[in-house]
């Protein structure tokens, strides 16, 4: 059973990986977002498959989020690391933390977002008390603990339609509904990772703070694209670091 990272704004690629071979992969539910990386990174089988495509075309309401995870699925995935870009709301969440949340709300609509549709033999409703898988969300945490980089540990993430920002009005809303960050992409992607029995746990990376959180200030794409460079760069030492050798955290969690 292999591990996934599916990649999100500002990481389409990820250097290092070794014995790479591509496959595209076809899905009941059509095309994913580009043929998966498969190889080896820092001694680990890993798939690699960015939500976006690799030249970043593909835009969070137009992503086909169920042929990704399919695909995934067909590859033996069993565990899914994402990493997201974010909006920060919550104070202490500003552009260049790192959050790993612990519970989402969705208010996309209109994506296709559960395989559990058409002629069915009977009517599914999964578990979603807690979206994130617990052990890869420690997991994350603890890398970003071994290299010093700081992380908050659980937050709210609120998943908006997109393509465009979110008003003042919308984030204040957000806000007293009790979301912390504010992303694209996260769902229906986590559900349908539920729905497919792979574990699952996002890495956001805030790259601006979501509108209005400061008065009179609008979210600038250079000021997005220049956060995510350089918080890119402790995002990729994380995902090393918990891949690392026979030190690999996950084959730990694997291993009991
Ligand atoms: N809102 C929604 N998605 C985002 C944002 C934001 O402010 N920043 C990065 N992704």
């Amino acid at each position: 059973m292999h591990l996934a990272i599916i990649g999100g704004t500002g990481l389409s690629q990820i250097e290092g990986i070794e014995d790479v071979r591509h496959q595209m992969v076809s899905t009941p539910f059509g095309e994913p977002s580009g043929p998966v990386t498969i190889g080896r990174l820092q001694g680990c089988d890993v798939v690699f498959l960015p939500r976006h495509g690799y030249n970043h075309r593909i835009p969070p309401h137009q992503i086909n989020y169920r042929a990704n995870i399919w695909a995934l699925r067909e590859l033996n995935v069993s565990r899914i690391l994402a990493v997201a870009a974010v909006g920060g709301i919550h104070p202490d969440m500003g552009p260049g933390s790192l959050v790993v949340p612990d519970q989402l709300i969705d208010y996309t609509w209109g994506r296709p977002s559960t395989y559990y549709e058409g002629d069915l033999e009977s009517v599914t409703h999964v578990d979603f008390t807690y979206p994130y898988d617990e052990s890869l969300r420690q997991a994350f945490l603890a890398a970003g603990k071994a290299l010093h980089i700081p992380m908050a540990d659980g937050g709210t993430y609120g998943a908006t339609q997109g393509p465009r920002l979110e008003t003042a009005a919308e984030i204040r809303r957000l806000e007293r509904d009790g979301c912390d960050v504010v992303g694209m992409t996260g769902m229906p992607e986590a559900v349908l990772a539920r729905e497919a029995e792979i574990e699952y746990a996002s890495l956001n990376v805030v790259a601006n703070w979501a509108a209005g959180v400061h008065d009179g200030d609008i979210v600038s794409m250079a000021e997005i694209e220049k956060t995510l460079s350089n918080s890119m760069r402790g995002v990729r030492k994380v995902l090393k670091q918990i891949l690392s050798g026979e030190d690999c955290m996950l084959c730990r969690v694997a291993a009991g």
